[in-house]
């Protein structure tokens, strides 16, 4: 109910100065990224490993029309996994990129330049020891992104891909791309869609994800089962258990810093468990999305906003 009104106080100016005048330490912001630079990022991946979680670690910052910020985003995954593969910790943490913050939406050369920008990305993430995978964003790059993966596989067939069970054409989308070694990352969706697109009800949406589980837990390819839902999760358990599958064959994700419990309760009852951690400077707009899915955090937000003053 909330969700809309939140999203347009996001877009205040105003309400955005007061905002990233915040230190990324204050509570709310630390409870959602997990600081500013790569080093943060790599803290974070170390404490999800001691308690057994592994990660996907995100630099924040999305849809940018300056090829030299496209070349800063790729520098800074670059810089990411080296510093992971130092660390010894390539084998629990891979990285999660967003086709736009690396060109894709560039006039004429965006195709270009994103599919060459994520090989520089897959490339680096192999040498780590490590894997890829690629957001989705807006239903206008849905087509995109998947030809980029394709065209991704043919090198780094460990690149993996996010669905949208919302999409009406994601049902199709999971049988397609269900076969051996394919690695699919199951969300609910998190972009205002039209309604000739995407399921507008959460109850149909939490069918279509059923359904989509259903094809994927069946197929041959690895599952990331990305929802906080208790059902989802459930229900996720009851086909791992009834097609046979073994933790090693699929896994749980959610966002850091939620439902942190929950991803500690997976982990040690031995599912492989995957956490989203988002880092960089652009944390603005990932905090005002994450506020927005969960009102009940408003009070805590204009709590640690007054206390600013
Ligand atoms: P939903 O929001 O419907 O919540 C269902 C239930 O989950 C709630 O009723 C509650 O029980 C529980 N719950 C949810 N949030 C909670 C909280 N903060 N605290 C306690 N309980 C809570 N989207 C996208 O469009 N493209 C992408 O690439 C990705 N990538 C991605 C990666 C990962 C690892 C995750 C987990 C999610 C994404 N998403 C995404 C976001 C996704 O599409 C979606 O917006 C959010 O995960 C919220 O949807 P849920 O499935 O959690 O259920």
């Amino acid at each position: 109910m909330l969700r809309q009104p939140l999203l347009v106080l996001a877009r205040s100016e105003r309400v955005k100065e007061l905002v990233t005048r915040m230190p990324v330490s204050s509570g709310i912001v630390a409870r959602y990224v997990a600081g500013e630079s790569a080093a943060h990022a790599v803290a974070a991946a170390r404490r999800l490993a001691e308690d057994g979680r592994n990660a996907t670690l995100d630099f924040l910052g999305e849809d940018t029309l300056d090829e030299k910020q496209a070349e800063a985003t790729v520098t800074a995954y670059l810089t990411l996994l080296e510093q992971l593969a130092e660390a010894g910790l390539a084998r629990h943490a891979e990285v999660s990129v967003k086709l736009s913050a690396i060109g894709q939406a560039l006039p004429e050369v965006g195709r270009k330049v994103s599919v060459e920008n994520a090989r520089r990305i897959c490339r680096a993430a192999r040498n780590a020891g490590t894997t890829v995978t690629l957001d989705m964003e807006d239903h206008t790059t849905t087509d995109e992104t998947l030809a980029t993966l394709h065209e991704l596989r043919k090198d780094f067939p460990e690149t993996g891909a996010v669905l949208q069970a919302y999409l009406h054409r994601t049902e199709a989308d999971c049988r397609a791309l269900a076969h051996e070694g394919s690695r699919v990352r199951l969300c609910k969706g998190a972009y205002r869609e039209p309604e000739d697109v995407a399921f507008q009800d959460r109850h149909e949406v939490d069918k279509a994800y059923v359904r989509c589980l259903k094809v994927l837990m069946a197929g041959q390819g690895y599952p990331m089962v990305a929802t906080h839902d208790p059902r989802m999760i459930r229900i996720a358990e009851a086909l791992a258990t009834r097609h046979g599958r073994t933790p090693g064959d699929h896994e749980y994700q959610m966002l850091y810093g939620i439902r942190t419990d929950e991803q500690k309760r997976l982990a040690a009852a031995g599912h492989t468990m995957r956490v989203y951690v988002p880092y960089g400077q652009e944390w603005y707009g990932y905090l005002m999305r994450r506020l927005a899915e969960r009102p009940s955090n408003l009070t805590f937000f204009l709590r640690s906003l007054v206390s600013q003053k």
